[in-house]
């Protein structure tokens, strides 16, 4: 939805994916790939080789390197860090390029597409005043997407990875019984690729 629906990624385009190493970033950096455009990602040494075996074309390491005084003139941004990263993020699109992010806030134009009420999208609105005045600043659009459920999207998906298109990085599988060790790992935010519960 991100890299289709919202950025309308073309061949030949360029991106940053952030956190590539992460369950989002993984998916992201080969279906971008897929598409034909150039990735860049953001990764420690830990998740170096793993971006890069998914077809990163260029790995900023995050620890000791810039992103925002390497990368300039992107069409595009896939933000899944959100905060500082994501207001530096705007700097390194070219003018009138987009930027989508599930883990910045929520502005006005997605209170009004998720039909959220005259209240919270007012609150949406000021909540995000400082990133409207970043799309402002550097003609970008900044769009924040709750992922929707897609029966057809997830066939799509499930295509590529049948016809070894792409594959999905799994790092740790939990049984059900652990699903609160499961919650704690995803929160230490160190995962290379998804992580799995068990259900039986
Ligand atoms: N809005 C939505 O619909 C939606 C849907 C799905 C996910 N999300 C959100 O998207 C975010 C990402 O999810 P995820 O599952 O991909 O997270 P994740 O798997 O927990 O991401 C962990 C990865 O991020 C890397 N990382 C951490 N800090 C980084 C930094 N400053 N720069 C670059 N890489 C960094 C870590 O690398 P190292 O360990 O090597 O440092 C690790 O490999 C979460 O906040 C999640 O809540 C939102």
């Amino acid at each position: 939805q991100a890299l289709t629906d919202i950025l309308q990624l073309k061949k030949g385009q360029k991106i940053l994916i952030q956190a590539g190493a992460g369950g989002v970033g993984t998916f992201a950096i080969q279906l971008a790939k897929l598409m034909g455009a150039t990735v860049a990602t953001t990764a420690s040494e830990a998740g170096a080789n793993l971006v890069k075996s998914l077809g990163a074309d260029e790995i900023i390491n995050y620890k000791t390197e810039k992103f925002e005084e390497i990368l300039k003139n992107y069409d595009a941004v896939f933000d899944t860090l959100g905060d500082e990263i994501l207001e530096k993020s705007f700097g390194i699109i070219k003018d009138g390029g987009k930027l989508v992010s599930v883990s910045g806030l929520p502005n006005a134009r997605f209170g009004k597409e998720y039909g959220s009420g005259f209240f919270k999208t007012l609150l949406f609105s000021a909540a995000s005043h400082k990133l409207t005045g970043l799309e402002k600043k550097h003609n970008v659009q900044y769009t924040f997407l709750f992922m929707k459920p897609s029966g057809e999207q997830l066939r799509i998906i499930a295509n590529f990875i049948e016809t070894g298109k792409i594959k999905p990085i799994i790092d740790k599988v939990f049984s059900f019984k652990d699903a609160q060790k499961a919650m704690e790992y995803a929160e230490s935010g160190r995962a290379k690729g998804k992580i799995i519960l068990k259900i039986r």
